[in-house]
């Protein structure tokens, strides 16, 4: 049977107090909305509808970055089933359909996999939860046997109604065919004026349609979020199940309240890592990888034995096994490191493919280059990458030694065994095993009178 996804994302979001859509609020980097469509991808959804409200550009701009999303508009917010109905015409009839919320970011794979299951495609499968404060949520009603009857938001509900702690996640999944059914007979004749989808589980009930009331692992998978202040408490619960995981797994964190993970990351055992490191994007860490107190690691693939010291950015780059990064190095997209290459202070790589054992351990800019092995470059070397409009290669051979303060004014390259003099200007290719000096020769000018005021 086909499974359709329906998230409703058409609130405001009043309470963001935010000219950003409410589900376009990133939690671990990434909007809130995204973690849903992300999980329900997982779930080998057959369509993915996303029922936006109307005008929200920024949305619609969002989702149809991917392709596999049907976006349905909501003109006017006139209640959960009204939102659900607007997406049923293009619900296949056939298909189980699960309803989710932009807004309830965490809910996982798992919980809702079991839900599916236990719809199995005939039945109406409803997440539920048990609170110790139910304010604000639906009521669950059951009867004396336990079995459910109906869900009473709070503001239609009586005193008696109002005691029950479980209540609706909002979480379902049914048949296309029973919505198709029961949405067109919704009232909003109720306390708020709203067609409420929840008023779906009484006409079940009557029909004798199975409820299975099931709850998911951790109460936070179902929290949505209102304000700044709940999106904060659930960034700091997905970033503890993320440290939690690793810790498991071999990973050492100095505090684990202190990093961020921000997207897919791998890493390997035996690795530690210091306080404020944030991992963004896709990043893949070795074994035995120490990485130090503030650095950022975007995009990038790390070797075993590996040290990243303070204050290092590491963005779209390779380090091999047991190179040397940091402290302040910052590598820029394109740079390649092999085995046991040493990266220090104030360096800074882009575009930069650098071999085993090569080191530039201080103040230098290396873009655009090639640089063979054991190559070492002294501090202040410049690679003259960019003559105003075009960029130009700069190709440096094995064992070549660079002095101090060099500029490499590529297209350029050095020699195997060449060595450059300190504060050279380097315009012309130096051939292999050669000295090259480019620089005005000292002079003496004997007795020579400082100037004296007149
Ligand atoms: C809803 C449930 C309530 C449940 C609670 C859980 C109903 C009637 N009530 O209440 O039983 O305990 O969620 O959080 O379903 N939305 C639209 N279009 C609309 C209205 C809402 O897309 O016309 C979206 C909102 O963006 C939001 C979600 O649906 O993400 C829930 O809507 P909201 O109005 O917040 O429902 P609650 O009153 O919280
Ligand atoms: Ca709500």
């Amino acid at each position: 049977m086909p499974l359709e996804v329906v998230i409703l994302a058409a609130g405001q979001g009043t309470r963001m107090k935010s000219s950003l859509p409410k589900v376009l609020h990133p939690l671990a980097g990434r909007p809130m909305v995204g973690h849903v469509l992300d999980t329900a991808r997982h779930l080998q959804a057959d369509k993915l509808h996303v029922v936006v409200g109307h005008g929200s550009e920024k949305l619609c701009d969002y989702l149809s970055d991917s392709d596999d999303i049907n976006i349905v508009e909501q003109t006017e917010q006139l209640g959960t089933g009204h939102a659900v109905a607007q997406s049923m015409s293009e619900v296949a009839e056939n298909s189980t359909v699960l309803i989710l919320y932009g807004d309830v970011p965490l809910i996982s794979e798992s919980t809702l996999s079991q839900l599916v299951d236990s719809c199995a495609g005939e039945h109406l499968a409803l997440l539920t939860v048990t609170l110790d404060n139910p304010s604000g949520y639906g009521r669950i009603l059951r009867s004396s046997e336990g079995e459910v009857l109906a869900i009473v938001e709070q503001k239609d509900a009586n005193i008696e109604q109002l005691k029950v702690k479980e209540v609706n996640t909002g979480i379902m999944a049914l048949p296309a065919k029973l919505l198709n059914e029961w949405l067109p007979k919704l009232s909003a004749d109720n306390t708020q004026g709203e067609y409420y989808l929840t008023d779906i589980i009484a006409m079940a009930a009557q029909q004798e349609v199975a409820i299975n009331a099931s709850q998911p692992a951790s109460t936070a998978e179902v929290e949505g979020v209102n304000n700044r202040l709940q999106l904060a408490k659930l960034e700091r619960v997905y970033q503890k199940a993320q440290t939690d995981f690793w810790m498991a797994f071999g990973v050492s964190f100095y505090d684990p309240a202190r990093v961020d993970f921000r997207g897919q990351v791998e890493l390997g055992q035996d690795v530690s890592v210091d306080i404020n490191v944030i991992f963004e994007g896709s990043v893949r860490i070795g074994n035995h990888v120490s990485i130090g107190p503030n650095c950022v690691l975007k995009d990038c693939v790390i070797g075993d034995g590996v040290t990243i010291k303070a204050n290092s950015l590491i963005e779209e780059s390779q380090v091999a096994a047991d190179c040397e990064i940091g402290p302040f190095a910052r590598l820029r997209p394109g740079t390649e490191l092999a085995t046991g290459v040493k990266i220090g202070n104030f360096v800074e790589t882009k575009k930069a493919i650098v071999g085993e054992g090569s080191k530039i351990n201080h103040l230098s800019y290396v873009g655009d280059s090639e640089l063979g092995k054991d190559v070492n470059i002294g501090a202040g070397t410049i690679t003259c990458n960019y003559d105003g409009v075009n960029k130009h290669k700069t190709e440096i051979g094995d064992n070549a030694f660079i002095g101090s303060n060099t500029a490499l004014v590529a297209p350029v390259s050095v020699g195997k065994g060449s060595t450059t003099g300190a504060g050279s200007t380097i315009t012309k290719a130096v051939p292999d095993n050669t000295l090259a000096v480019a620089r005005g020769k000292q002079i003496f000018l004997k007795d020579w009178k400082r100037p004296e005021k007149a």
